[in-house]
């Protein structure tokens, strides 16, 4: 299908999405829309995309299949472990530890990670169950993750995961619940035993349910998927997941994803790390819309500089000062803007990161850091096609720099482009032969592709220059890996691949 779709047709496809399944097609969003119409009707031989239109608006089992691949395409799975370290941490230490306590009298602990995409989120929270209640015997402990797109449900009950999973995970962490497995992690059968998946649509799903288990939940995770639906879909939702938990269970969404009216018994808490909601027909002191601190809580959070603002916080802000300026401080110079920007980054708030780059980019269209930064935070939100191209731009504006290469290598490869990655990777090669990481990277492609000797090639040549490097250099392309631990990494899977050879 080379010509676009008739305005009406574009419309129509919008709205089965949004009818079916709460996801918000935007006005900016209908160019993508109309590649995915084009590339499933070419899997599926239609020249006709009133005809592929038929195929989706039909009722029952016949398109189910169709719409897995189509709303495949159309959502973003991005997610890897422990993805916001401060709602990690505000589950570790204050909800988690809540919700026990109170379950100890009937030892059950309820769980659902809803759109868990890959499955990094529940196996998160398995963890941290884990960890917190390492006697599990006399305990029913039910974790669920559920996701519209069923080849990531596939994905997520594998539990294989790449380096790329691990962004910012601590080594120990991954090293206790992991181990290598074909240049992957394999997540330790105890963990992946807590958690079960299933597909499921949140916008038309039927929930509570007793025959899906969603039902008297201690905590519903819904981060990072409110964003793609429209405020009735967003508003349905979360009057089924109101009445999915019990008592004083407790919904997490992403930061500010929460907008206009909640159900009336769900309360926001305010803790510094994040915003969480209860269920419970008391109304907590200081109202829904405007929760109290507990005293604690206040004290840890008001330093005598700067204003601290619950509204700049509800609208996503992270957990920061914000500073009064003074006029004269309005304007923040470049370096500033840029170590904003990379605080943003770091706490996950993409979008306000990238609206300081935007500002920092049309001052200095050359500016590699921001050009690169700017790639990462698109293509950590899943737009890769804007993170494609501010690499590009980042390329252009130093052909040297090898990050934006390695940044675009992985977004290719998470679209599945092998070929153009192996040239990436080559060129970053080129350009500095002592990257070891893309010697790592090419190894695990030639492997995938069956060509051993030159994966035991590019393994060798990564272990000696890894073995020049002083122990202690950080290798930041690995969350931060030594050069000391990488190499007993490596030389770990090259023996474990030598005891495989016939
Ligand atoms: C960006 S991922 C978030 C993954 C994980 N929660 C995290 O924050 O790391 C968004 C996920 O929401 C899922 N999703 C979107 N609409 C959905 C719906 N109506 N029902 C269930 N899942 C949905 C997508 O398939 C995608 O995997």
């Amino acid at each position: 299908m080379n010509q676009s779709l008739p305005n009406g047709l574009q419309v129509q496809f919008a709205e089965l999405v949004a009818t079916r399944t709460g996801l918000h097609i935007s006005p900016h969003d209908l160019a993508k829309l109309q590649k995915i119409i084009a590339g499933r009707m070419k899997c599926l031989q239609l020249s006709d995309a009133r005809a592929y239109y038929e195929i989706l608006a039909r009722d029952g089992a016949e398109n189910r299949q169709e719409w897995a691949e189509f709303t495949g395409l159309l959502t973003t799975g991005e997610s890897y472990f422990f993805r916001d370290k401060g709602q990690f941490a505000l589950l570790r230490n204050h909800i988690l530890p809540e919700i026990i306590n109170r379950n100890q009298p009937r030892r059950s602990l309820r769980i659902w990670s809803a759109g868990c995409s890959t499955g990094e989120e529940p196996y998160s929270l398995a963890i941290l169950v884990t960890e917190l209640l390492p006697e599990q015997k006399n305990w029913q402990i039910f974790i669920l993750g559920t996701d519209l797109n069923t080849a990531a449900i596939e994905k997520a009950r594998r539990g294989t995961y790449s380096v790329w999973s691990f962004r910012g995970v601590h080594e120990d962490l991954k090293t206790r619940y992991f181990h290598p497995s074909h240049q992957q992690w394999e997540l330790d059968a105890r963990i992946r035993s807590l958690v079960h998946f299933r597909p499921g649509n949140l916008f038309q799903d039927s929930f509570p349910s007793r025959s899906s288990g969603i039902h008297d939940l201690d905590l519903i995770v819904c981060r990072n998927v409110f964003i793609y639906f429209d405020q009735q879909a967003r508003s349905v939702v979360l009057q089924k997941f109101c009445q999915s938990l019990n008592d004083e269970g407790y919904l997490l969404t992403g930061h500010g994803e929460v907008r206009g009216p909640q159900p009336r018994n769900l309360h926001a808490k305010r803790f510094p790390e994040s915003v969480i909601y209860q269920s419970g027909e008391r109304m907590v002191a200081g109202s829904a819309n405007h929760p109290t601190l507990s005293p604690n809580l206040t004290r840890a959070r008001a330093p005598a500089r700067g204003t601290w603002s619950p509204s700049s916080r509800a609208a996503g802000f992270p957990p920061q000062l914000t500073k009064r300026a003074s006029p004269a401080q309005e304007v923040p110079t470049p370096q500033t803007a840029l170590q904003e920007a990379e605080q943003l980054v770091q706490r996950e708030n993409y979008r306000l990161a990238l609206a300081k780059l935007e500002g920092l980019i049309h001052q200095e269209p050359r500016n590699l850091s921001a050009l690169t930064l700017s790639a990462q935070a698109h293509a950590s939100l899943g737009d890769y096609d804007e993170a494609t191209r501010r690499c590009r731009q980042a390329m252009a504006a130093d052909s040297l720099a090898v990050t934006p290469y390695y940044l675009l290598a992985h977004i290719l490869e998470h679209q599945g482009d092998r070929e153009a990655v192996k040239t990436l990777f080559k060129k970053i090669l080129y350009l500095d032969p002592t990257f070891t990481p893309a010697y790592l990277e090419l190894g695990a492609l030639y492997d995938r592709e069956g060509d051993t000797d030159r994966a035991r090639k590019m393994r060798a040549i990564a272990l000696d220059f890894l073995k020049r490097m002083p122990p202690q250099t950080v290798v930041n392309a690995y969350g931060a890996m030594t050069a000391g631990e990488l190499t007993a990494y490596v030389e770990k899977m090259v023996d474990e691949k030598r005891a495989l050879e016939p």
